[in-house]
């Protein structure tokens, strides 16, 4: 179920995500390798790998010789089954309209043997004889099935440093999620990072800016590529609906991290110390060091790539705009003052972030600090 969960993590854009949802998809390879190559960097979920690998494998190709047979050769099968259904279901808009039902167990029970294994099909034809079946594919019973199976994972206590494989892995979906924004989420956990550093911060904040710089903008997940895309200004609607992605942020970390500070950490990361921010216009005290490291860090890293409707901005002219943002109390003056003694220095953590930020230790230093306890919740 795991795996299935997360079959689909390679590919972040819905453009590319289109081209997938037809049933026989001629080119399905690159986002198998790309979700494989994640789940290799994150210890927990690395036993899925090959399942994500193979997931489009059909039955008459047989094993690869890289590919383990036998279980993983049938698992990641049934993922592929189950994908094809759901890719039918939505080509079809039928879910969840019982009366496609047999349609939808014919055509797959006529790729028997080629597409998919014999014994999948039977279990299919089985299963879909009850009802039930197709009206639990309907979001809100999808939902609360997913949630009841999820809830026997036990909560555990972890610190930030536990949580940066994960945290690298959805940064690097976020990031992929558009060309312009790639490695923007990496840059900004190293620049916040380095800023921690050098305002002599704890090393339970250092993490925890790290961990939230990672995950500040994964409710951009939400948001559609035509909108994050977009060569010319935004309509006020489409403002709006980008604006979204920092409550969205919050949900989400929310979700992973209960009530711990990283998570309005990551979701302020558009507020202003002068107020004029979102998603709450929070302002002056209500704005900690960690929230306004992660929004300087942000902009700076914004600024040092290219974007859809500008070309990357040169160093001096970016340390001109953060002094602008500074003066007009929209940025953290003594945060960016950082900025001015090394701006090399900056700048190097903001389009070269792997060297400082690696999903194994979440930052350059391999030392063991001391950690940060926080319970996640599955
Ligand atoms: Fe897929
Ligand atoms: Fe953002
Ligand atoms: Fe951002």
């Amino acid at each position: 179920m795991l795996a299935a969960l997360i079959h689909d993590c390679g590919v972040s854009s819905a453009n590319r995500f289109t081209d997938l949802v037809a049933f026989e998809c001629t080119e399905p390879d690159d986002h198998c390798i790309v979700g494989n190559a994640y789940l290799q960097g994150v210890p927990m979920l690395t036993r899925y790998a090959d399942l994500v690998r193979h997931h489009h494998l059909t039955w008459y190709e047989g094993p690869p010789e890289d590919c383990a047979p036998g279980w993983t050769r049938l698992a990641a099968n049934l993922i592929y089954l189950a994908d094809r259904l759901d890719v039918l279901l939505t080509v079809t808009g039928a879910r969840p309209v019982i009366q496609e039902a047999e349609g939808l167990v014919a055509i797959l029970s006529g790729h028997a043997g080629t597409l998919f294994a014999p014994a999948h099909i039977d279990a299919l034809r089985l299963a879909t004889r009850d009802d039930t079946f197709w009206t639990g594919l309907a979001r809100e019973p999808l939902q609360a099935w997913l949630d009841e199976e999820l809830s026997h994972i036990p909560d555990t206590a972890m610190s930030a440093r536990d949580l940066f494989p994960v945290a690298h892995l959805f940064a690097r979906i976020v990031d992929a999620k558009s060309t312009f924004t790639a490695q923007h989420s990496l840059g900004v956990a190293a620049l916040g990072q380095y800023l921690a550093e050098a305002l002599n911060l704890s090393t339970g904040q250092r993490d925890g800016i790290t961990l939230a710089g990672l995950l500040h903008d994964i409710g951009k997940l939400g948001i559609p590529d035509d909108i994050l895309d977009k060569p010319t200004a935004l309509t006020a609607v489409e403002w709006r609906t980008m604006q979204t992605h920092a409550s969205m942020t919050e949900q989400l970390v929310g979700t992973m991290l209960g009530d711990h500070p990283i998570v309005s950490w990551a979701a302020a990361h558009h507020e202003t110390p002068c107020g004029d921010g979102y998603p709450l216009g929070l302002s002056g005290e209500q704005l900690s060091i960690e929230m306004r490291i992660i929004a300087a860090a942000d902009v700076f890293q914004a600024l040092a790539q290219e974007r859809p409707y500008r070309p990357a901005v040169p160093l001096e002219r970016i340390l001109d705009q953060m002094s602008v943002l500074a003066a007009a109390n929209r940025l953290d003056a003594r945060v960016v003052s950082i900025f001015q003694r090394d701006p090399l220095a900056a700048w190097e953590c903001a389009v070269n972030p792997m060297v400082r930020v690696t999903p194994a230790t979440g930052c350059r230093s391999t030392e063991r600090r001391p950690e940060m306890a926080m319970t996640v919740s599955a």
